[in-house]
């Protein structure tokens, strides 16, 4: 029998990711992340970050950044219901229920742990979860933490969201409808005024991740919705601070309520050191830009469009995003990581999706457009698609 220590059982399921030609190394940045980075010592353009309205990398983030440290220190010491909790982390609070339009704002050291804790704080036996079929992983672990009963509706299918809650609305006590704001691999928006007008038919509550959707949608990047005009109607509004706001974090905006239970029971903050002052800086400055102007996510919306559909004019299926999200559908595993391998040694990184993180049969690279963007970038990576596309025969 073999030593149980030499981990034969995971170096056999690493040939077989090895077999299936899925095993992958992390590629390495050189640098900060912005339109261009120096990708495992080359630069290249950008297409592949979260990083929407290039915040990521901006000069008034990284001057806060560094005023926070120097008043608050590199950490925050403990978690916050010891001695973690800086005058900072509640003045964020404020800023982003304010930014929300809401009566609170409770944040976390992450958007994974958001979803991880406050779905099991909300939820408890007896409850029924009803989750959009496409919703994020972090709200897949996030309910599977919870005691309450689960169970999915087709992606964005109104008509089976109201057939599994008129079938379930009187064997449970209370029912949470959960969707993400914005899909993230293909880019579309959900239905939120239907949903919501379901939740409030069959008294169940709202639970949006707002994680595509913060910086993007809405006034000046409010999110989703503030899009749709349902300010006091959604009951749990998910926001992360790590994508368009281009630090780390997350956050639940809602009622006072809310903040109440979750400063008690969100066990992210409970057992989980908080934010470090340097993140906390940071994101206030990025919310204050926010309130300051729309030119950045202005900016976003310009570039994504200009480029969309400049890639459309030329034949590549663009799928049906609504958002600056642009994925180009490939189809094939194996055709779509050649795509994207090839468009990076040609100088645009572009990352492939592909099973299991989609249907099998729809891998695509998925481009995303930030506000960084030059137009001449954006006309170079065009170029660039057009080649790679044609000497692949994606293009006729
Ligand atoms: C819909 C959604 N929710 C939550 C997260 C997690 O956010 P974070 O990266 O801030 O942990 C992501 C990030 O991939 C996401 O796309």
């Amino acid at each position: 029998m073999s030593n149980v220590h030499e981990l034969n059982f995971l170096k056999e399921k690493i040939q077989g990711l090895k077999d299936d030609g899925v095993y992958r190394k992390l590629p390495v940045l050189g640098g900060a992340n912005d339109s261009e980075v120096i990708l495992d010592g080359k630069k290249v353009i950008n297409l592949s970050s979260n990083n929407y309205l290039g915040f990521a990398n901006h000069p008034r983030l990284k001057k806060a950044a560094i005023e926070a440290v120097e008043k608050y220190g590199a950490g925050a010491g403990a978690v916050r219901t010891i001695v973690g909790n800086m005058d900072i982390h509640e003045e964020l609070e404020g800023l982003l229920a304010e930014f929300k339009r809401e009566e609170a704002a409770f944040i976390y050291q992450s958007g994974f742990n958001c979803n991880a804790g406050t779905i099991q704080a909300i939820t408890e036996k007896g409850d029924l979860i009803i989750s959009d079929e496409l919703n994020h992983a972090s709200i897949i672990d996030g309910s599977r933490l919870s005691k309450a009963d689960k169970t999915i509706y087709k992606h964005s299918d109104i008509d089976h969201l109201e057939k599994v809650l008129k079938e379930n609305r009187d064997k449970y006590n209370n029912i949470l409808i959960i969707t993400d704001g914005v899909f993230s691999m293909d880019g579309d928006i959900a239905k939120l005024p239907e949903i919501v007008e379901l939740a409030e038919k069959y008294e169940a509550m709202t639970y949006v991740d707002d994680a595509h959707g913060s910086g993007v949608l809405g006034e000046s990047g409010r999110g989703t919705v503030d899009h749709f005009n349902l300010h006091g109607r959604v009951d749990f509004s998910i926001g992360t601070l790590s994508k368009a706001i281009g630090v780390v974090g997350g956050y639940v905006a809602g009622s006072e309520t809310m903040y109440q239970w979750l400063n008690h029971r969100a066990r992210p903050v409970l057992f989980s050191t908080s934010l470090p002052p340097a993140a906390v800086g940071a994101i206030m400055e990025a919310i204050r830009m926010l309130m300051e102007s729309t030119e950045y996510t202005d900016r976003l919306w310009d570039n994504a469009k200009y480029f969309k559909s400049k890639l459309g004019k030329l034949g590549f299926d663009t799928g049906h995003s609504e958002t600056p999200i642009t994925p180009v559908i490939i189809g094939d595993e194996a055709k779509t990581m050649e795509f994207s391998r090839k468009l990076l040694e040609n100088g645009v990184f572009v990352s492939g999706i592909v099973f299991p993180t989609v249907p099998r049969g729809t891998g695509r690279v998925r481009c995303m457009v930030t506000a960084a963007h030059t137009k001449e970038q954006l006309d170079k990576a065009v170029e660039i698609f057009e080649k790679v596309g044609k000497e692949m025969n994606i293009l006729g």
